[in-house]
């Protein structure tokens, strides 16, 4: 079954030459993209629908999200609101909430927030386990996540849970806790900061995760400098987040890590929370200038971040952190796809690429109700994803 979408006002397509393309089309087949290109040129198909002018781009990765919850954190947002700073702490009243749900509730949770994104562009979609801390939550957030989302990452080093020794609970985690969770989980994340996990911990979670055939991830440099994005370049993580401090030393260690040709570690910026923890914004374009990758994502979270509107994310680079259009598209696409290794088909296991749009790619499209992709920022937080299509399938 094939749909040409045809009558694309400026479709950006964000592959390698950053083509954007006037009064353009393209062919969905199944899954995938079969062609691209001027609608005057577009083939037959066997059904056709007509984008009315509109502005078309890649569904947006969100490659940093925690949609394993339950329960509510108002009062802590009020606080900080009021002056309180945002301490990791926090977690724990979300791990209780948490813990107490049961399987279909949760379930269900995270099912309405997967369809919240969808409805703002979202296409491909990480989540985090992190709420549970124990064994048998871990495993059940683990399990649940791999039912609805399209990646999920084991954040069993989130907090060291109250009342429990730091170092036990690090054993905890790099053996009973990763065992358990390991059939449902690609990815490990640790959240490397003051508070939370020290280098030396975080570094041995790393390195059992690894060992057992998860890619890497890290939280770092959140709430102050410190050790977490070195060591993220140097165990070879995808992806350090956050980065809202970083010193030069930083800054060229992620740069560096993607000389050579190398598939290096990205910086993922998360400028919801950052507004919402009122910590300075990364320095994303010194990490452009350096040449660095960078990814925008969500961080939707009860505790930090609260919305999964990537629409939101891309408006708030542009306007606060002096990215251009171009680049906070690209970061919200591309760089989340570089995020989660899969910005190319051959990275993991011959699964389509995503995050831009080519031949071949799986077909994650939206259409904007806006002539250009410039209006996510010159209109913020207007309702501007009117159709979305994701692996080929109209979901909006
Ligand atoms: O990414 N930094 C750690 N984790 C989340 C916050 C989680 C919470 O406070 O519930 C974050 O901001």
């Amino acid at each position: 079954m094939s749909l040409l979408i045809t009558n694309i006002g400026e479709l950006m397509t964000q592959d390698a030459d950053a083509t954007v393309l006037r009064d353009a089309a393209m062919v969905l087949e199944g899954e995938r993209i079969s062609w691209i290109g001027a609608a005057a040129e577009a083939p037959a198909a066997d059904e056709a629908h007509d984008a009315e002018g509109r502005a078309g781009l890649p569904g947006w990765v969100d490659s940093h999200t925690h949609l394993v919850f339950a329960g509510d954190r108002t009062a802590e947002f009020e606080a900080r609101m009021a002056g309180q700073s945002y301490a990791a702490g926090g977690i724990q009243v979300t791990v209780e909430a948490t813990r107490a749900a049961g399987d279909d509730d949760l379930d269900a949770l995270v099912r309405a927030r997967l369809v919240e994104a969808v409805a703002g562009g979202t296409t491909y979609l990480e989540t985090k386990t992190g709420y549970g801390l124990d064994v048998e939550h871990e495993a059940r957030s683990a399990r649940i996540a791999a039912g609805v989302v399209d990646e999920v990452t084991f954040l069993g080093a989130h907090l060291v849970p109250a009342g429990r020794d730091a170092e036990e609970y690090v054993d905890l985690v790099c053996g009973p806790m990763l065992d358990a969770v390991l059939p449902h989980v690609r990815w490990a994340d640790v959240f490397c900061e003051t508070g939370a996990f020290t280098p030396e911990q975080s570094r041995r979670v790393l390195e059992a995760c690894a060992a057992a055939g998860l890619g890497l991830r890290v939280h770092g440099n959140q709430l102050g400098p410190g050790a977490g994005t070195r060591l993220a370049v140097e165990v070879g993580a995808a992806s350090v987040d956050h980065v809202n401090h970083l010193s030069d030393e930083d800054v060229d260690a992620i740069a560096g890590s993607w000389s050579g040709g190398h598939h290096g570690t990205v910086a993922t910026c998360l400028p919801a929370c950052d507004l919402s923890t009122r910590q300075p914004f990364p320095p994303a374009r010194r990490l452009l200038e350096a040449g660095a990758e960078l990814a925008l994502a969500s961080n939707c979270n009860p505790g930090t971040s609260y919305t999964s509107s990537m629409g939101f994310c891309v408006a708030t680079a542009v306007l606060q952190m002096g990215l251009t259009v171009h680049e906070a598209v690209r970061a919200a696409t591309v760089g989340g796809a570089l995020a989660l290794r899969r910005a190319t088909g051959e990275d993991v296991d011959g699964a389509r690429a995503v995050g831009s749009l080519a031949v071949g790619h799986r077909a994650d499209l939206q259409l904007l109700d806006a002539p250009s992709a410039t209006h996510l920022a010159y209109r913020p937080g207007m309702p501007l994803v009117r159709e979305v299509f994701r692996a080929g399938t109209r979901v909006r």
